[in-house]
């Protein structure tokens, strides 16, 4: 598993070509690359790559001041919180806020207030969060520009856009934009703010030895460096803007924001479509009340299902009642001719006319039937 050790702080800040351990020229940037509105809570926000700086920015406000006793009645106060997480550098940095960070909160304030316009915010405040995720030297610097970029996108009117970039001298050399190892083994290092509207200076620290010269050399490199940062800020921003004009394009086309021709026919095929549905619609609602009145007639023409059922049982039980009627008698008629067909024998020994016997069995039949009426007659029999 391999060991993370920092490297040893030796004088070396040069190969053997001339260029800089990391292959920059003297006067050449880190890389650099920045984008904005990657915190939606904030109002605004920018991300600032610079050389090995990864740094977050995140503007509240403006809005009312927490304590209340900090406001002031004629102009907003600017707070600054720089903060290094506790995983940015090789050595576990402590989560507390130190002296260091306060005095870099303090000097980002510094270098900011100037481009805006606090007065226009009596009683009110503006917060800038700045996150360091990852610092390489030169963190205050690239924290300044992430700032200047974050008050951009949150809409906060500014008098110009700031740059924060820094030069430096080691080995005798002067550089542009000093990286960890070279801002910790250079022999001088001056970070800078330029106001880009007028190239004027709105923080300049130094730390170290340098003459007025090479002071000179330094400050062209910091301007000719922070005309580079400023370009990316710009195009980050038109990035943003131009991302918003295709998404309301996109939304448009959507809602039919189309050319006349167009947005003519889909407007004729919409009115079709809704004459279509509301003719359908009336439509079904002459089919349900033509339904409902044809219902209403059943009803008073015919009986009701329930009626119609009830009816049916009485018919079946009339019938049932008829079919045993019918057996019965059936039965009662097979007795009956029995009892004909033996006075018959009895007659036709006796008497041979058929009209007699025929008189007799009608007169028998109407005998018996007058005793099946009688329930008695049953039992009788
Ligand atoms: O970052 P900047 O140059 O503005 O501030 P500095 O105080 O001169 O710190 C120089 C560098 O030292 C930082 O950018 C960090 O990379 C490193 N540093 C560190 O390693 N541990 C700390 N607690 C603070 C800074």
């Amino acid at each position: 598993m391999p060991i993370l050790v920092p490297e040893p702080h030796d004088e070396i800040c040069f190969r053997e070509d001339g260029k800089r351990l990391d292959g920059r020229a003297v006067d050449e940037l880190r890389p650099f690359s920045c984008e904005v509105g990657v915190i939606k809570n904030a109002q605004g926000s920018a991300l600032v790559r610079h050389g090995g700086n990864l740094i977050y920015a995140a503007i509240y406000g403006p809005r009312e001041v927490h304590p209340r006793h900090l406001a002031r009645p004629d102009k907003g106060i600017l707070r600054v919180y720089y903060r290094m997480a506790t995983f940015s550098v090789h050595e576990r940095k402590s989560p507390a806020p130190n002296r260091r960070e306060n005095e870099i909160s303090k000097v980002i304030r510094e270098a900011l207030e100037p481009v805006l316009f606090l007065e226009a915010y009596p009683d009110s405040q503006i917060e800038i969060y700045i996150e360091v995720i990852a610092a390489d030297g030169g963190t205050r610097c690239a924290s300044t520009t992430a700032a200047s970029l974050a008050l951009a996108d949150a809409g906060i009117p500014m008098k110009s856009m700031v740059v924060g970039v820094a030069a430096g001298k080691a080995q005798g050399r002067v550089l542009l934009d000093l990286g960890d190892k070279e801002d910790k083994v250079g022999q001088a290092d001056i970070p800078c703010v330029v106001v880009m509207k007028d190239k004027s200076i709105s923080l300049l620290q130094f730390d170290g030895e340098m003459s007025l010269e090479e002071m000179k050399t330094g400050f062209e490199y910091v301007l000719k460096g922070a005309e580079i940062i400023y370009q990316k800020q710009l195009e980050a921003l038109r990035e943003k803007y131009n991302k918003i004009t295709r998404e309301a394009e996109i939304e448009d086309s959507a809602v039919g924001n189309l050319p006349q021709n167009e947005q003519k026919s889909i407007n004729e095929s919409q009115n079709a479509q809704d004459s279509l549905q509301n003719t359908s619609q009336i439509d079904e609602q002459m089919k349900v009340q033509n339904e409902k009145q044809e219902i209403n007639n059943d009803h008073k023409a015919e009986p009701s299902p329930l009626m119609e059922n009830s009816s049916a049982i009485n018919e079946s039980q009339k019938e049932v009642e008829k079919g045993e009627v019918e057996e019965k008698s059936k039965d009662e008629k097979s007795s009956e001719e029995n009892i004909i067909k033996s006075s018959e024998q009895s007659a036709n020994s006796t008497d041979d006319s058929p009209k007699q016997g025929e008189n007799q069995s009608s007169q028998e039949e109407q005998q018996l039937n007058t005793e099946n009426d009688s329930p008695s007659g049953d039992d009788q029999e």
